[in-house]
């Protein structure tokens, strides 16, 4: 069939809006109608290179839509079903999977080919094979994705908000409530307030959160972040350092969550200075591919006994956390519809990046349908 999807041709070029050829799904796999698409800011690193990704790709991994075609042995969900796309796949036998953290799947590792799980590709353009976002593809209409991929979702959940539970929710909510832990009375500082640090506040906010700091350098955001449950706000790590000591009496923060848009090494050591003792830094936000070095004071790290670790996908499992979130938003815990501050046709996706990039968006979304 004929679709449209949004292409990067090369490093640093624009997306370029354009017809394509979608195959028909092969064993596993799923014809999806897309309804909306966030946009992350993980593609955006496929542009600058930040993350190495093969061209020509389509981008997009944060989707939701209607299954309308099934391939052969597939099992997990069938036409008509409502779906959210989880950017990691999950099998559900691998050891990580069958060990209860299906975000480390042993299927990730196809994720930067971006191919469909036999190496092979559903989607072309000008007489080329297109490669996919983690094997997603969700600027686009349609797409043909492995069902481990699919999380079903009960189909009250309006489509245009459910796609945030793709990537940024899960992953934001899980920094906070799975990879740091936060408890209940816990002081947290959360750096970065887009899709990742709006969701990362409404984890700790949930999770029980007694002072919440948000630290961005756009004041629309710092505004924004109260709505999601800040307690405080700082406009950068070093002005959040006495505010910090203010608001906690000295003790600083046992958690902080680093959801900025690129990570920068030389902020590890200041952002280790905002942690209590036996505190954790939890580095959500991606560093360029390409640093290799951070600052750090490690005899702070030892004699406070700080912890400083990572997380893909918030630590969560997909196939239960997208509908645990889904219940949450239902039960009006969770604001989607605040996290959406502008929507797009897919040919405004050049627009809704440079918003991203300008601070206008906590999260812009391309709304197909
Ligand atoms: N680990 C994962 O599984 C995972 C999943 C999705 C996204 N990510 C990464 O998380 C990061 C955040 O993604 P997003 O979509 O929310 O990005 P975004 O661009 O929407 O938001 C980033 C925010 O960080 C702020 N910021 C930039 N520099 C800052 C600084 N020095 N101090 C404080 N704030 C600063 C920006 O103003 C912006 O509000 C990205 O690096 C993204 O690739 C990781
Ligand atoms: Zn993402
Ligand atoms: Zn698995």
């Amino acid at each position: 069939m004929k679709t449209k999807a949004a292409i990067l041709w090369g490093q640093h070029e624009p997306w370029s809006v354009e017809e394509i050829e979608l195959d028909p799904p092969k064993a596993g796999e799923v014809l999806v109608e897309l309804t909306a698409s966030g946009m992350c800011h993980s593609d955006e690193h496929a542009v600058t290179g930040d993350l190495p990704a093969i061209t020509p790709l389509i981008g997009g991994h944060e989707g939701a839509g209607i299954v309308l075609e099934v391939g052969p042995s597939v099992t997990r969900v069938a036409p008509g079903d409502h779906v959210v796309f989880s950017f990691v796949p999950a099998c559900g036998h691998c050891p990580s999977c069958a060990d209860g953290h299906s975000n480390l799947c042993d299927n990730g590792g196809a994720l930067l080919m971006g191919a469909q799980m036999d190496g092979t590709s559903r989607h072309h353009a000008r007489g080329k094979d297109l490669w996919t976002m983690v094997c997603l593809g969700t600027f686009a209409h349609h797409s043909v994705v492995n069902e481990m991929s699919c999380v079903k979702i009960e189909d009250d959940i309006p489509l245009e908000l459910a796609c945030l539970l793709g990537c940024g929710v899960p992953t934001g909510w899980g920094s906070s409530v799975y990879a740091a832990e936060v408890k209940p009375g816990d002081n947290v500082a959360v750096i970065g307030v887009g899709g990742i640090g709006s969701a990362a506040i409404q984890g700790a906010r949930i999770a029980g959160a007694r002072n919440i700091i948000a630290i961005d350098p756009v004041e629309m955001k710092r505004e924004m972040a109260q709505k999601f449950g800040a307690t405080h706000s700082a406009s950068s790590v070093a002005e959040a350092f006495e505010l910090i000591q203010e608001v906690t009496w000295g003790r600083m923060c046992e958690k902080v969550i680093c959801a900025m848009g690129v990570g920068d090494g030389e902020l590890i050591a200041p952002i280790m200075a905002l942690t209590a003792k036996n505190g954790r830094v939890v580095v959500t936000n991606v560093h360029s591919a390409a640093e290799t070095h951070i600052s750090v004071s490690l005899l702070d790290l030892t004699i406070m006994q700080k912890s400083l670790v990572g997380t893909i996908f918030g630590s969560a499992n997909p196939q239960s956390d997208i509908p645990r979130l889904a219940h949450l938003y239902r039960s009006g815990q969770l604001d989607l519809a605040g996290m959406v501050t502008r929507e797009y046709p897919l040919e405004g996706i050049n627009e809704g990046y440079q918003d991203m990039r300008d601070g206008k968006n906590i999260r812009g979304v391309l709304r197909y349908k």
